[in-house]
């Protein structure tokens, strides 16, 4: 199959175009290296450009008739900075999102796979969350990707649009072959935080908020490796048609996790385990908008992905320090 990719350079993207081509499967990358950086598009076949160019979207299919899907993931994701920049990530996410997606209808490519997000569930007492519990997306980056999910739900009730829709966990760890991770230069999320601290780049690790009603105060997260992430997607495109029709609905929304809650304080031990030497930490209360965490049900990706997760925790954490050493040789910065 020759699959679309937007934002083919990022993290993510770059993982799935690797996942596609080792299941035999052609990726066309598109994305405007707003942020992610041109090492991670390879020796693939790259459009630099921006997803709301219709006249470039339109060449991608002119120059690949043969294009079965798209999966988009190009967008901006930065939770704070859509607190300070909602014009930006409405306009981008969501605005873009829409021209994109009625120029492939128009083109007749309307198989679509959406990058959308675990963060937009409304806490539950359980933490374990299904497809259709209760949202309460809590920035203005949670509600692009509601509303994103929306349009193509409109879309593919009126048009020939049909979408899926994966709301990722949180995806850790890097490529197998490490040609690609985490790239920004001070992630902010729990393990790029315990990686830093691990290797000096900080003087510790900070847990914030210990009060939280989980089993030892600490929030908790569905971590998923990113290979296995980039797998579920190889997945989802080769049964498109099939998982709509088990479905029996034109759009369906699917979580992509383990199915295990991993509270930080678990995170850091498998951590210490996995690197062998423990990590200086220090406590601190929650941070504005956090939010104490949940995990996936994963039964709708077992029915209708056939798909589950095959890697542990510790290889994800292996996975992430491996790259930390790689990085600087692929990136040009550690
Ligand atoms: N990383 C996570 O924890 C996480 C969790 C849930 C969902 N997601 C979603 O997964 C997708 C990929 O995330 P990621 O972590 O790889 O992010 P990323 O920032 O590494 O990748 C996004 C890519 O999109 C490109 N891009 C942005 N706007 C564009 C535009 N208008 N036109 C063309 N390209 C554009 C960027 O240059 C970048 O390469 C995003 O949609 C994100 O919202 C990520």
């Amino acid at each position: 199959m020759k699959i679309l990719v937007t934002g083919g350079a990022g993290y993510i993207g770059s993982t799935t175009a690797k996942a596609l081509e080792e299941a035999g499967h052609v990726p066309v990358v598109l994305d405007s290296l707003l942020s992610g950086p041109r090492a991670f598009v390879r020796d693939r076949i790259f459009y630099e450009g921006d997803i709301a160019d219709r006249a470039l979207v339109a060449r991608v299919v002119d120059e690949h008739p043969d294009l079965d899907a798209t999966i988009h993931m190009a967008a901006r994701i930065v939770v704070p900075e859509s607190v300070e920049k909602p014009y930006e990530y409405y306009r981008d996410n969501v605005a873009k999102s829409l021209e994109l997606f009625d120029q492939l209808t128009a083109l007749g490519k309307p198989r679509v796979l959406f990058s959308s997000s675990a963060s937009l569930y409304a806490t539950k007492d359980e933490f374990e969350v299904r497809e259709g519990d209760p949202i309460d997306p809590p920035s203005p980056y949670a509600r692009t990707k509601r509303m994103i999910e929306q349009v193509l739900e409109d879309l593919a009730v009126a048009t020939d649009l049909r979408a899926i829709i994966l709301r990722y966990f949180n995806p850790i760890g890097s490529d197998p072959d490490l040609e690609s991770g985490i790239y920004v230069k001070e992630p902010s999320h729990v393990l790029g935080q315990l990686v830093m601290a691990a290797r000096g780049q900080k003087d510790s690790f900070t847990i914030t908020g210990t009060d939280h009603p989980t089993r030892d105060g600490t929030g908790i997260r569905d971590y998923i490796h990113v290979w296995d992430l980039a797998r579920a997607h190889v997945r989802a495109v080769e049964r498109f048609d099939d998982v709509l029709a088990r479905a029996e609905a034109p759009s369906v929304i699917i979580n992509v996790g383990r199915g295990e809650g991993v509270t930080v304080r678990e995170l850091i031990a498998a951590f210490e385990r996995v690197y062998g030497s423990e990590v200086p930490t220090t406590e601190a209360p929650p941070r504005p908008g956090d939010s104490v965490g949940a995990f996936a049900n994963v039964d709708r990706s077992g029915e209708l992905l056939g798909w589950h997760t095959e890697l542990s925790i510790d290889d994800a954490i292996a996975s992430a320090l491996a790259w930390a050493d790689r990085r600087q040789d692929v990136l040009g910065y550690a």
